[in-house]
């Protein structure tokens, strides 16, 4: 077990690479099974969602190499039709239910069991089925693996009842080779939706609208390989602007599209932060920075992502006055707030809203990690608290953050990733 232990209080200076997205390389991986040729993907991400994504495709029986740091190659010609994907791996992470749609797209059969990932409450997959169910799949969960199979595969109009990221990859996953034209309406816009659609168009398919809220998808008989590099990882970048921004720094955050970070910037602005946009980077300058109160609600992308919400909590706990946060994505995405407290926030949930009092400082504390991006948060705020946060459960963040304590080290923070002797475990004493 390992923990991180950050000495705080020192502001972030110089500058930082951010690293491939990964919710588009966990979509990408799995439509990689699309084809029996070889897929290059490059800027992979070096996280554990994508080694559990890549060790899920090898126990399927694909070809999988790490041709170098950040280069994978897929070939999926051995994948069987009668493939069953078993659940040791796919509950170790959300992104494992795209496999649902890549089976059922290449081989009109797949056996996959249900996934896991944070834990935000109820996380339902009707609109995935529903989307199958319109292309003509017959659709049962049994034993926590849902079963998915059809003659064939038509393209229909599917409407999303919500703005749903895993059900819009789903669906485009299953009908880039179904006959005839899918239409995809109130789909998902993330810039990973695009990556997505821009992967399977280098495959030969034909994906039209990605990044609007119409999706049209005219399938073709077979796709090929391809080379492709993923796009920079939007939460890891703004993770580190809330960071610069919190510490009071000055860094230069590189390697990044400005255009999908715009929500951010603009509210790091409307707290007091010097955001200033460059073709490939953005420069965050909070060395004078008075941070002021703001509102934030998260939304579907282009608003506020729902994956910067609890960074942004740390920010607001130092602004001047009340802060009110509404999370309008998840259910339950508030648990981080009793570690935020033990530090010295002032916060107050009901329900999907939090209202948060900005206080002095925050101080250290021994705190854990809750899922990926809460996870994430309390980096931030052992980053800025007076003194010594020891951070326990961290095999969350490295989920989606690589090499964080690296990165973190180079801008001129004290942290530290150490061992944590097994607990001991309770032996009855027994009498003479
Ligand atoms: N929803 C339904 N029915 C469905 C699917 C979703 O009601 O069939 C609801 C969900 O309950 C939620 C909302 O729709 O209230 C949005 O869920 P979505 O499907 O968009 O979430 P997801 O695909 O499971 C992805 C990211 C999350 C991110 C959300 C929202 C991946 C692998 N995960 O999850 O990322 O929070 O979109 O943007 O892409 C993270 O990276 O830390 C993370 C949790």
């Amino acid at each position: 077990m390992e923990k991180f232990v950050i000495h705080g209080g020192k502001s972030l200076r110089g500058e930082v690479n951010i690293s491939g997205a990964k919710n588009a390389a966990v979509a990408i991986i799995a439509a990689a099974i699309l084809t029996d040729e070889t897929c290059r993907i490059e800027n992979i991400p070096n996280i554990s969602d994508v080694s559990i994504m890549a060790r899920i495709l090898s126990q399927i029986g694909a070809d999988v190499k790490m041709v170098n740091k950040d280069t994978l190659e897929i070939n999926a010609g051995k994948v069987s039709p009668m493939v069953t994907v078993p659940d040791e791996m796919t509950k170790q992470l959300r992104a494992s239910y795209y496999l649902i749609g890549a089976l059922l797209g290449r081989f009109k059969c797949a056996r996959v069991s249900m996934p896991g990932g944070c834990y935000f409450g109820v996380r339902p997959i009707d609109q995935h089925i529903k989307g199958f169910e319109l292309l003509g799949a017959d659709v049962n969960i049994e034993n926590a693996m849902v079963n998915a199979s059809a003659k064939r595969l038509t393209g229909c109009s599917v409407y999303m009842d919500v703005v749903t990221v895993g059900a819009t990859v789903n669906v485009m996953l299953a009908a880039v080779m179904a006959r005839g034209l899918t239409i995809i309406e109130n789909a998902a816009k993330e810039p990973h939706i695009v990556d997505l659609a821009n992967f399977l168009n280098s495959m030969g398919a034909d994906v039209r609208g990605a990044g609007t809220d119409v999706i049209k998808i005219r399938g073709v008989e077979k796709l090929h390989g391809c080379t492709y590099s993923i796009i920079p990882d939007q939460i890891e970048a703004g993770t580190y602007m809330v960071a610069a921004a919190a510490t009071h720094g000055d860094v230069y955050i590189r390697n990044v599209i400005p255009k999908h970070l715009e929500s951010i910037s603009a509210k790091l602005v409307e707290c007091g932060v010097n955001v200033e946009d460059g073709d490939d980077y953005i420069h965050i300058d909070a060395t004078k920075s008075k941070f002021v109160r703001c509102n934030v609600k998260t939304m579907p992308h282009p608003g506020f992502p729902t994956d910067m919400q609890p960074q942004m909590a740390v920010l607001l706990t130092l602004a001047s006055g009340t802060s009110i946060i509404s999370e309008s994505v998840w259910e339950n995405r508030f648990r981080y707030v009793e570690q935020l407290t033990r530090m010295g926030a002032t916060i107050q949930v009901d329900g999907k809203v939090a209202v948060i009092e900005g206080v002095k400082g925050l101080t250290g504390a021994p705190i854990k990690a809750d899922d990926l991006r809460a996870g994430a948060a309390m980096v931030i705020a052992g980053l800025v608290a007076s003194g010594v946060t020891e951070i326990d459960d961290i095999y969350h963040i490295e989920r989606g953050y690589e090499m964080m304590v690296e990165k973190l080290t180079a801008l001129g923070a004290d942290i530290a990733c150490v061992d944590v002797p097994a607990p001991v475990k309770a032996t009855a004493i027994t009498a003479g």
